[in-house]
């Protein structure tokens, strides 16, 4: 228990990765869309050219890369499968304390295969796990929360492993090697201070299931074999290792579309029993809404949306327009300060409680006292997006019981941040089917328990054509799926929860995540 304690204390994981996107290119595998490639043709008709070739992750990049495509796929007659899921299964699992309050997955890789529990990070792009370890978290002490020990990987024992070479198009250190043919290093530094993982790159056999019949598919992926972590993944954030979703090529979904077998397009979805499902391929229902992707620097590396206003209940403060991250590495939600005044400023107005909760050690500052008669009415937290499109958050609020297991008080679980891009992290994403269509350039969403919308029935066909399809919002049926229930737990807590200056708070705080840990196990089991 102690030891849990003291992990939760530093527990600050996020995954937004600051990373070169520059990659090494070899004479052999140019991308083809690369600046080597561009600088060639340039060069082959007279240095007039080279504009045609659209800036890296450029809109017009992913543009041209979805036209070409989309003629492969013609010639192929489309994507080889309607979704993907890993072989272990589509669900996600949220396990408290022992494992950073983030979601996760078991997925298998090599042959013969070695199971992996991954946390899902949409804000990152390496899947990588620990292997051949010089210093990884301790893999052992999970003992209770699951049914199958932590493993680590080691090239050496699959048959189907490969070193990627340092001349390989997603080697972008492939300038620090010595020579050509050496195993390419990577390493990847985190948000979170100090967090990076560092190893070799590795090709290797991702196991996967098919929706349709659950035949089991072998997806050849990159894979970080991740020799050495630090910061917060020696705390027991990701002690077996991380998904990458994100944008970059280097990425499983990436992987994927690449080569055919799915659309490029997943879809994550987060319940508030802190189970989820994650789909590969998946497009979502036709009855979505959506909202595009906006580039960061003239960029697509990460999944950011542009939120024109924040509302609670009726109003609308003005000037809350932001950008955002949708960040499933990330536990929690946080916005740029401003935004963050206004926005609590208002729910504090319209909340129905006289007190504020004094002495409050949580990472929040709106917290309020709850009354013995249970949940006050709270305003609706709504985000607008263009075009008038909306998403309500479904639990905007964090409680905390006593150890009675009344609700005690409970907390706006909002926290300012100082950048100017705000992060969406899961807290906000429960209660919805997120597609991450990445074909497109857009978030669409769906209010979904996360298990009957996702079998294929009502999915999109595969051959329809992507912008024309209506965005009416769900029938109000749906809206009714989610209990209004004051003591239904919410999701992981902690993520980035935790300032820079968290010294002081997180000795206080100890008590509240215990409290939580015990909590959350105590709902694990009786959901399990
Ligand atoms: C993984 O290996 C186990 C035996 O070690 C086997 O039963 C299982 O079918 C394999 N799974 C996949 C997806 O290949
Ligand atoms: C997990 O490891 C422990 C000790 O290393 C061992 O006793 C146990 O049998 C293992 N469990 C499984 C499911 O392999
Ligand atoms: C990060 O590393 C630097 C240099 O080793 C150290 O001074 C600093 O305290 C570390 N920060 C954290 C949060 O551990
Ligand atoms: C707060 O109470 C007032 C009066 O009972 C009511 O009109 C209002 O809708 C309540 N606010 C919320 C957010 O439930
Ligand atoms: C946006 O939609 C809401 C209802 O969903 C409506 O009340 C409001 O008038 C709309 N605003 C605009 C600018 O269309
Ligand atoms: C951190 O908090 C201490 C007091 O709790 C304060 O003196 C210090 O200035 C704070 N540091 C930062 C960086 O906010």
């Amino acid at each position: 228990m102690a030891r849990a304690c003291f992990l939760i204390s530093l527990a600050v994981a996020s995954c937004l990765v600051w990373k070169a996107h520059s990659f090494a290119l070899s004479a052999k595998l140019v991308h083809r869309f690369s600046d080597e490639a561009r600088a060639a043709a340039a060069s082959r008709i007279g240095g007039g050219g080279g504009e045609r070739w659209p800036t890296r992750r450029s809109k017009e990049y992913y543009q041209m890369l979805a036209r070409s495509d989309l003629l492969r796929r013609k010639r192929r007659l489309g994507a080889r499968y309607q979704m993907l899921f890993p072989s272990e299964g589509s669900e996600t699992l949220s396990l408290g304390n022992d494992f950073g309050w983030l979601h996760y997955t078991w997925i298998n890789i090599g042959t013969p295969n070695v199971s992996f529990l991954v946390a899902l990070d949409a804000g990152s792009d390496l899947l990588w796990i620990p292997c051949d370890c010089i210093q990884c978290a301790p893999l052992s002490g999970y003992h209770g929360s699951l049914d199958k020990n932590l493993s680590m990987y080691s090239p050496a024992e699959s048959r189907t492993s490969r070193y990627l070479s340092c001349n390989h198009e997603l080697c972008s250190l492939g300038s620090t090697c010595g020579s050509a043919k050496q195993p390419c290093p990577y390493r990847i530094n985190y948000y979170s201070e100090n967090t990076s993982s560092s190893g070799l790159l590795v090709e290797d056999i991702l196991h996967l299931a098919t929706s349709e019949d659950h035949a089991s598919v072998q997806a050849s992926v990159i894979i970080g074999c991740g020799r050495k972590q630090s910061g917060d993944y020696l705390d027991g954030i990701a002690p077996d290792g991380l998904l990458g979703l994100g944008f970059g090529d280097i990425s499983v979904p990436s992987s994927l579309a690449r080569t055919g077998l799915i659309r490029n397009s997943f879809s994550l979805c987060f319940r508030d029993d802190d189970s989820g499902r994650i789909l590969f391929g998946d497009r979502g229902l036709p009855t979505q809404q959506s909202t595009p992707f906006v580039p960061l620097d003239g960029k697509y590396d990460t999944y950011v949306i542009a939120v024109e206003s924040f509302c609670m209940g009726s109003s609308c403060p003005g000037k809350t327009s932001f950008h955002a991250l949708i960040d499933s590495g990330s536990s929690f939600t946080f916005l740029p300060n401003d935004i963050y005044k206004r926005v609590t400023l208002e729910f504090d107005r319209q909340v129905n409680v006289s007190k504020r909760a004094t002495n409050n050690e949580s990472p929040w500052e709106y917290c309020y006292e709850a009354s013995p008669l249970g949940m006050p009415g709270l305003p609706k937290v709504k985000l607008i997006f263009g075009g008038n499109k909306s998403f309500m958050v479904i639990n905007p609020i964090y409680p905390f019981f006593n150890t009675e297991g009344e609700l005690a008080v409970f907390c706006l679980a909002l926290q300012s941040s100082q950048e100017s891009l705000g992060t969406i992290g899961q807290n906000f994403m429960t209660g919805y089917h997120l597609v991450f269509d990445r074909e497109n350039l857009k978030l669409r969403w769906s209010r979904s328990d996360c298990h009957h919308d996702l079998d294929n029935s009502r999915r999109m066909p595969l051959g329809s054509p992507p912008r024309n399809r209506p965005e009416n919002p769900l029938p109000t049926n749906e809206q009714h799926s989610f209990p209004n229930n004051a003591r239904a737990i919410s999701p992981a807590v902690a993520g980035r929860a935790l300032p820079a200056n968290s010294s002081s708070v997180s000795q206080g705080l100890n008590a509240w995540y215990c409290l939580l840990l015990l909590l959350t196990q105590l709902a694990v089991f009786a959901i399990g």
